[in-house]
């Protein structure tokens, strides 16, 4: 389908939605009581997020937030009341009737929250091509939108012209385990309900790591639907564009404490659990980002770590046979791959099937953030134990 039918039968659809009402999309997670003490009952009618960008204690107070793809305002309201009234929020939408419905009301919200006036502001434009200032935005936020947008890398591109160095985004999105194929790219239909547009994990995180964005993470995520083996996902990922760094004269160190066994991070540096590494201003700010910091220990002198120091952090699975349940992981944390005490190799964004030993290893704390981890069998998989190795080590 060409660029422009894609876009038109997209508006189409959401101005249809927004006369009517309908349900679209995916559970967000919203607590609509809380909203709707503020945000007017038309607004929250029309919610077609799946996610909850600005709810994640992300928006700071004074911040300008922007919000891509804002339909009936539901984030940028949400997002009005986190900047107080110092703030300024600016809704971009292309479909003029989801444009009408956020205009009406953003007096009334401002009205409840007790603003002497709005601080929210929509705007009629498209994603790639976005109708605000370079480097005007502290926070971009969007809600389930971008697959919509036919080139999501002239939008990462966008995202990161308006952010000020020193800016951030939050977005939730539906992004898929594998390549949608072409019989599904091309059903109109399904580019509505957000899953013809949708990009495989890794194209997508790569998409924002190759316009400039760094540490790009996720913090949420949630299957949404399987068709044909296909399976989609709901995430919310995280990611910073960094001011430019002067080389400092004085070393710094990182020494990774777990609990990979080696990871290797955006700019290609491979660090191994333990033992320390000198780096440079770059390497330094990108380590010292949320949540990679919390992966290392960072200082003006090397320190090596052994595994009988506190510091040092590693989960090993349980010496028992494996079971294969169809359970996959998807590595989505801020490094490119990394390794567990088992060997296994994770690169981000690409599927890998795990046993029963890995799933309870994956899932605790420390491992937890870095992955989405689903099932791809249509029924609950009992499975049979297996013996993956001769000392009992994972498969
Ligand atoms: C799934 S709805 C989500 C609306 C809102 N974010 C929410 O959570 O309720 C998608 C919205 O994005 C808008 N949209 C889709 N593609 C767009 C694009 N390329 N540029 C600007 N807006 C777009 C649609 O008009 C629609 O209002």
């Amino acid at each position: 389908m060409p660029t422009d039918d894609i876009t038109q039968k997209v508006s189409d659809r959401y101005a249809r939605a927004a006369s009517t009402g309908e349900q679209m999309c995916c559970p967000t997670g919203y607590d609509f009581d809380d909203l709707k003490s503020f945000v007017p009952e038309e607004v929250l009618t029309i919610s077609y997020g799946c996610g909850t960008p600005a709810g994640l204690h992300t928006v700071q107070p004074g911040e300008t937030v922007l919000d891509i793809g804002s339909g009936g305002g539901i984030d940028c309201f949400e997002a009005a009341r986190c900047v107080g009234p110092g703030g300024h929020v600016i809704g971009i939408d292309m479909t003029d009737t989801m444009l009408e419905i956020a205009r009406r009301n953003a007096p009334i919200v401002a009205a409840n929250l007790g603003y002497p006036h709005s601080n929210t502001e929509f705007r009629k434009g498209i994603a790639d091509a976005m109708p605000v200032e370079d480097g005007s935005v502290d926070l971009i936020i969007s809600n389930c939108v971008i697959n919509l947008a036919p080139d999501k890398r002239k939008v990462f591109r966008e995202m990161f012209r308006v952010l000020k160095p020193g800016g951030r985004f939050t977005i939730s999105d539906i992004v898929s385990d594998q390549v949608v194929p072409q019989y599904l790219v091309h059903d109109a239909a399904k580019w509505g309900d957000c899953l013809s547009g949708a990009l495989q994990v890794q194209d997508y995180i790569g998409g924002m790591v190759d316009a400039g964005f760094r540490a790009v993470h996720q913090i949420k995520s949630g299957t949404w639907q399987s068709i044909d083996g296909i399976h989609f996902l709901s995430v919310t990922l995280t990611g910073y564009k960094f001011p430019a760094v002067a080389e400092e004269k004085t070393s710094s160190y990182a020494t990774l404490r777990g609990p990979f066994s080696s990871v290797t991070d955006e700019l290609g540096q491979r660090y191994e659990r333990g033992v320390p590494l000198s780096i440079n201003a770059q390497s330094a700010q990108l380590l010292q980002s949320e949540p990679l910091r919390s992966l290392f220990l960072l200082g003006p002198r090397p320190v090596s770590l052994a595994a009988a120091d506190p510091r040092w952090c590693a989960i090993l699975p349980e010496q028992l046979p494996c079971v294969w349940q169809s359970a996959y992981a998807i590595l989505t944390g801020p490094i490119i791959c990394a390794e567990d005490d088992d060997h296994h190799q994770y690169y981000r964004g690409v599927p890998l099937e795990i046993c029963s030993k890995t799933f309870q290893v994956l899932t605790q704390e420390a491992y937890r953030p870095h992955f989405t981890i689903y099932q791809r069998a249509a029924a609950g998989v009992d499975g049979t134990e297996v013996a993956c190795s001769p000392t009992g080590g994972c498969c």
